[in-house]
């Protein structure tokens, strides 16, 4: 799937795939996947049931998105990644984990958004995305009004928007988009508030790599 507006710029392929999670990815990914057509009520794309249903994007291997629905039974997960090797490692994850509340979308989540009806989700993570730090790259970033305008239809009042990075630039570069932004409000009220990740979070694969040495944000903006 494409769109002549959505160009993608990340890696959608690493190493070839083990012959395990070929299957994993050939075999599993299918029952896992988004259906095209996105039902209005979301909760109706899991077989249990669910209060709420969130959206990660960019989940890398999955780590953040297993533990969060295996803390949150009744919520429903939606994950959105291009890549592919990230793509098998969730479905490995969901199958050893037993995690029956994950669905997927393997494409650019920008193709994703406008298909998720209004007031759909109650959180959209977005944690540690490619930074695209040079000054000509950011227009890359996957924040933007654009966006931003997206996740305003799609969450609550209420709801949560999570980002984290350690890239200052990105991180700057977000909080004055979002603070701007009408629809929402950005939560902090101490330096701890940003400096700590969230208690029911995990640090993600990214992030315990700790490529850059800085220490991340975590910003938190409410959907009024
Ligand atoms: C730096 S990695 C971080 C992965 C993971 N969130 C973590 O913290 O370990 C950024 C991820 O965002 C994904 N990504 C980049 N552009 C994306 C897009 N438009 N839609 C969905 N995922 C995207 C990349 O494929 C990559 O896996």
């Amino acid at each position: 799937m494409s769109s002549p507006d959505v160009r993608f710029y990340g890696r959608r392929k690493g190493h070839d795939l083990k012959p395990g999670r070929q299957r994993l990815f050939d075999e599993t990914l299918p029952l896992l996947r988004l259906p095209d057509d996105v039902p209005q009520d979301l909760s109706d794309l899991f077989a249990t049931d669910v209060d709420e249903v969130q959206l990660e994007i960019g989940f890398g291997g999955g780590e953040h998105l297993v533990h969060q629905a295996l803390t949150h039974p009744r919520v429903g997960y939606i994950g959105a990644e291009p890549y592919i090797n990230g793509v098998a490692m969730l479905v490995a994850g969901i199958e050893r984990e037993s995690a029956a509340t994950i669905r997927i979308f393997d494409e650019d989540a920008r193709l994703l958004l406008p298909k998720l009806p209004d007031a759909s989700l109650t959180k959209i993570y977005l944690l540690f995305p490619d930074p695209w730090h040079k000054a000509r790259h950011n227009k890359r970033r996957f924040v933007s009004e654009e966006t931003l305008d997206h996740f305003a239809r799609l969450l609550r009042p209420g709801g949560e928007f999570r980002f984290a990075s350690d890239d200052a630039g990105y991180v700057r570069w977000t909080l004055a988009r979002a603070t701007r932004h009408a629809a929402f409000i950005w939560t902090a009220r101490e330096p701890a508030d940003w400096r700590t990740r969230w208690p029911d979070a995990l640090a993600t694969r990214y992030e315990t790599k700790n490529i850059t040495g800085i220490k991340p944000a975590y910003l938190t903006f409410c959907r009024r």
